[in-house]
This record gives C-alpha cells, sequence and structure tokens, in this order.
C-alpha cells in the first residue's frame, strides 16, 4: 500500500481512540524526542505523541528499512513469514510487503492503540488466519519462529540486559534474517557491537553491514562508528510538526542483519562497505571501505582505471564494493 496513504488511514484509527489532540501534534513530537534523547523510557503518552509519530519517525524508519530490505537481502524467495517486535506503526512490515511475498506475519507491540490501527490497515494484505497481532511486552512473550525477524528502533528503549535478551531469543526465532534496525548515534552503535559479538557467539553469520566476521575496526575509535545515512522527502505535516524548513532529511542509522550459521544466504563476492561519503576530486575517488579483512582501508579509483572509476562514481556511503 502507499506510504502517504498508510500514514492517513493509521492517523483515522488512532483518532477513533480518542478525543483528536491534532493541534497538539508539534507539542506532542518535542515531548516524545526529549524523552527518546533522555531516558530509554519506551512508549507513547497520549494519541497525539502516536500521531505525531506517523507523520515524523514512520517515514523516516519506513524509508531506512525499505533500503536495507532491498538492497541487503538478494534472495527474497527466502522470505515468506515476518515477525515485527515492538512493531509500533507497522513500519518494518509495511516495508516486507513491499519486497517480500509474504504470507504470514507476527506483530508484537505493547501499545493497544498501535495494534488496533494497524490491524485495521495492514489486515486485509493477508489471509485471515496468517496475521497475528499481540498486543504485550516482547518480554512477556515466546516468539513464533520466521523467516525474517526485524526490530525496528526497539532495543535503545530498553536496559541493555533486557535488549540483549530479547536479541538473542528473537536470534533463536529467526530461520533466515534477522534485523536489528537503530538510530544512527553513537550510543547505539555501542549497544549494536554488544548484539553483533551476541550473534558471533552463537553461531549466527554476520551478512550486513559488515563485510566480515573480525573485531569491528571502528569499536575502539570513540570519535567513530559504525552509521548510515537514508535520504528522505518530508511531506507538509512532517515538516511542520519537526518545525522543520527544508523539503527533505537524512536519516542517520545503525544496523545489524545475520543470518543463521547453517544457511546458505550470504552475498558471494563482497569486497568491502563504503563507510562514508566518497570524495571526488579531479581525475581520483577517494573511498574509506570497510574491507573482508576487517580492517578500514582508504581506496583511490583514479580515471585512468576506465571501469573501476566508472564504477565508482555511483558509488555512495553504505553501498556494498
Ligand atoms: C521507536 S518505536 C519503533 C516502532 C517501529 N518498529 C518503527 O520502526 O517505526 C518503538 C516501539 O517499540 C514499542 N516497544 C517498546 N518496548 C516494548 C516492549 N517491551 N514490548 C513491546 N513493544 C515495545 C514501543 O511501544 C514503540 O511502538
Amino acid at each position: 500500500m502507499f506510504k502517504d496513504k498508510y500514514i492517513q488511514c493509521l492517523e483515522r484509527e488512532i483518532m477513533k481512540t480518542g478525543q483528536g489532540e491534532t493541534s497538539a501534534l508539534k507539542f506532542a513530537y518535542d515531548d516524545l524526542s526529549k524523552r527518546y534523547r533522555s531516558t530509554n523510557e519506551s512508549g507513547f503518552k497520549s494519541n497525539a505523541e502516536m500521531i505525531a509519530y506517523v507523520h515524523a519517525r514512520f517515514p523516516a524508519t519506513y524509508a531506512v528499512l525499505d533500503h536495507i530490505l532491498q538492497h541487503e537481502i538478494h534472495n527474497k524467495n527466502d522470505v515468506k513469514s515476518a515477525l515485527d517486535l515492538g512493531a509500533g506503526p507497522g513500519t518494518a512490515t509495511l516495508a516486507a510487503l513491499n519486497h517480500f511475498a509474504l504470507s504470514h506475519a507476527t506483530l508484537i507491540e505493547q501499545t493497544p492503540e498501535f495494534i488496533k490501527a494497524v490491524s485495521a490497515v495492514l489486515r486485509p494484505s493477508f489471509p485471515a488466519s496468517e496475521f497475528n497481532l499481540i498486543s504485550e511486552s516482547v518480554h512477556k512473550f515466546t516468539f513464533p519462529k520466521a523467516d525474517l525477524v526485524m526490530l525496528s528502533y526497539l532495543l535503545t528503549e530498553m536496559p541493555e540486559v533486557q535488549a540483549l535478551n530479547v536479541y538473542e531469543a528473537s536470534l533463536k526465532a529467526t530461520k533466515a534474517y534477522n534485523l536489528v534496525v537503530l538510530p544512527g548515534t553513537s550510543a547505539a552503535f555501542k549497544l549494536l557491537l554488544q548484539l553483533r559479538d551476541r550473534a558471533i557467539a552463537l553461531g549466527y553469520r554476520v551478512l550486513a553491514p559488515c563485510p566480515h566476521m573480525q573485531a569491528c575496526p571502528m569499536a575502539q575509535n570513540a570519535d567513530q562508528w559504525c552509521h548510515f545515512r537514508q535520504r528522505l522527502s518530508r511531506s507538509r505535516a512532517h515538516q511542520d510538526i519537526k518545525k522543520g524548513t527544508m523539503g527533505y532529511e537524512d536519516e542517520p542509522y545503525c544496523y545489524l542483519l545475520v543470518a543463521p550459521g547453517e544457511s546458505a544466504n550470504a552475498i558471494p563476492g563482497v569486497k568491502g562497505r563504503v563507510i562514508n561519503t566518497p570524495r571526488h576530486r579531479p581525475g581520483h575517488i577517494y573511498m574509506d571501505v570497510c574491507s573482508p579483512s576487517g580492517v578500514i582501508e582508504t581506496r583511490c579509483v583514479t580515471k585512468k582505471d576506465k571501469a573501476a572509476y566508472k564504477t565508482a562514481k555511483d558509488l555512495h556511503w553504505g553501498d556494498r564494493v
């Protein structure tokens, strides 16, 4: 379903659950953002906060999910079922529907109003018995197995020990791919490193963003953290709520995609990952690349090497090489 229509439908459904509070959206968004920045407290305190989230955060988290699922999961036929933990407005499931012929989805979300709204909007996309919406805390639920398990912007909403426990349980429920997405902050990256260590220790293979299973070369450098940026356009409501003047924004994010050790879903021939914006100079392009041997290399492609230069011209921060 088209994303903007989805936002309108969700807004309508959330409004049905309580008094209309749309005039308070800017304040609600400010409160929500302050809470996100200063605590790892989870959840929404009002309908206005949920609607503000749907207008001002959902488009960004959707754009990130959509990009990762499109570019990092190559064998689209591997994915028939999805588990979306801390589903919020169903962002990850909606993005997954864009790329896979899903026949089964389970969404677990603690906010009942979101569950009701998502049910009304997404249920028609699935056969009746194959769509499970669970209004429950992820801490209280035994996860059903799914081909693709997604934890989108969830794990920074809880203390670290709980985040690691939820992640481990989610790995056990993973048949083909497990995807964690977090804000692109250095604090979130520290958590991501712990999740990566845990996944490797339990025998899972890292598919992305790392082109290797060695220690992360950015782990010891306080000024560097592995993150990426996704550009998206802003609707008028999105701009108003964020009091922004630009018609677009760049959403910073970190992510980790792993697979159970025995499955065969690695992408062959990966030579590295571009870890920041390539620098274009006359006749040269410089790129910082995380390499398969687990070190960061600065590669220089010159115009003399025509084929490599042509390829390098189209490479962006976050691309595989
Ligand atoms: C930042 S939102 C992300 C929503 C959605 N996954 C996305 O990417 O847009 C985090 C969501 O996780 C939910 N959440 C936080 N802790 C939870 C828990 N223990 N159990 C279930 N849901 C939880 C919150 O209610 C919220 O909807």
